[in-house]
């Protein structure tokens, strides 16, 4: 069983092997008013809603709590009050039940959305890792050993899909509506500039600020046209960064995970890539992409088979890079 509270959602998912054998995530609406996740709120919603949403992923999965055989959950990077709730829910739920328990990297989760979904993989492989929080390229070379290439210099891919769908008046997460905007939207109707950071990392304040020079310096825009304008201008940095990614790397897969790669328009133009430069793309489903239960069970069933359990005394981490996981 994965349980997963390292922001605003709270996710039960449980495996038997590679089978899914239930996914249910509860996403907090409580903070579309507020423009953006409201730490101490998150934190109480998962004391709510984490007993009843365990019942009914038992319940989907049709087996009995005894059935369980290890405890997986995410110990950061997030909210730390968020974090607590699942960790310390988790702790008293294995002591509980007499069961192991194992601590994971929320990163190291969606990296294992690609295995889980795709077949096994070859090392070998890139990912792209795109979501509220992280914007990344990642080198996979063996199980475990992760090199982070490439990452945000500023604000994270979708933290600016969120930050201007705030300053277009929509609602927070703002990523799903400016995809809905974009596409009735005119390409080349606004210009906004590919941002060019150097090497394989990426930006996104430039982007977020010409956006909001254009709102301002044009009080009647249209909000369809800088939809789709904000969204090529981001997507095709990822596209750029990556195509360099591959060219300097030589790895001939490239995996996509976190929230953004629910992004038609993001599929369309990585489908093209993987065509134009002849690699295999991992493309997980959407309900993969976007924070689960799921990814944190099957990250902690690799980790147990190969280091055991984690300690009980284990802590939560606001940051911890892939790098670091110890
Ligand atoms: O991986 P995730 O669920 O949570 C984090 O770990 O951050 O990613 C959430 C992010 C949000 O910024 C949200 O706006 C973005 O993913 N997102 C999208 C789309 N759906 C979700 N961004 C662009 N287009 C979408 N369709
Ligand atoms: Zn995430």
């Amino acid at each position: 069983m994965g349980i997963e509270t390292s922001c605003d959602e709270t996710a039960i998912g449980i495996i038997e092997g590679d089978k899914v054998l239930a996914n249910v995530v509860s996403s907090q609406i409580a903070h579309t008013k507020f423009g953006g996740v409201v730490p101490e709120i998150a934190a109480r919603n998962h004391i709510k809603v984490i007993v009843p949403l365990t019942r009914g992923a038992l319940e989907i999965a049709g087996i009995s709590i005894d059935e369980i055989q290890l405890i997986s959950v995410t110990r950061g990077p997030g909210l730390i009050g968020s974090l607590l709730v699942g960790l310390s829910y988790a702790k008293a739920l294995a002591i509980a039940m007499h069961k192991p328990f194992i601590a994971v990297n929320h990163l190291e989760g969606h990296l294992h959305t690609l295995h889980l979904c795709c077949g096994p993989l070859l090392y070998p492989y890139l990912v792209l890792l795109v979501s509220g929080g992280h914007t990344q390229i990642v080198l996979v070379e063996k199980p475990f050993q992760y090199n982070t290439i490439g990452q945000t210099l500023d604000d994270a891919c979708g933290e600016a899909f969120d930050k201007v769908a705030k300053l277009l008046g929509l609602p927070y997460p703002g990523g799903p509506y400016i995809e809905q905007h974009a596409q009735k939207g005119k390409l080349g109707a606004v210009d906004f500039p590919v941002p060019r950071p150097k090497g394989l990392d990426f930006s996104y304040a430039g982007l977020k600020t010409a956006v909001l020079y254009h709102t301002r310096d044009n009080p009647e825009y249209d909000i369809d046209d800088i939809a789709a304008n904000f969204q090529e201008a981001a997507l095709e940095h990822l596209v750029q960064v990556v195509t360099a990614a591959i060219h300097e790397t030589r790895v001939q897969k490239i995996g996509l995970a976190g929230g953004v790669t629910v992004n038609r328009r993001l599929r369309q133009k990585f489908r093209a890539l993987a065509e134009n430069m002849g690699v295999k793309l991992i493309m997980p489903e959407a309900h993969y992409c976007t924070d689960n239960g799921v990814m944190i069970a099957r990250a902690g069933a690799e980790r147990f088979k190969k280091f055991g359990p984690s300690d009980l005394s284990i802590d939560v981490v606001a940051r911890e890079r892939l790098e670091q996981i110890t």
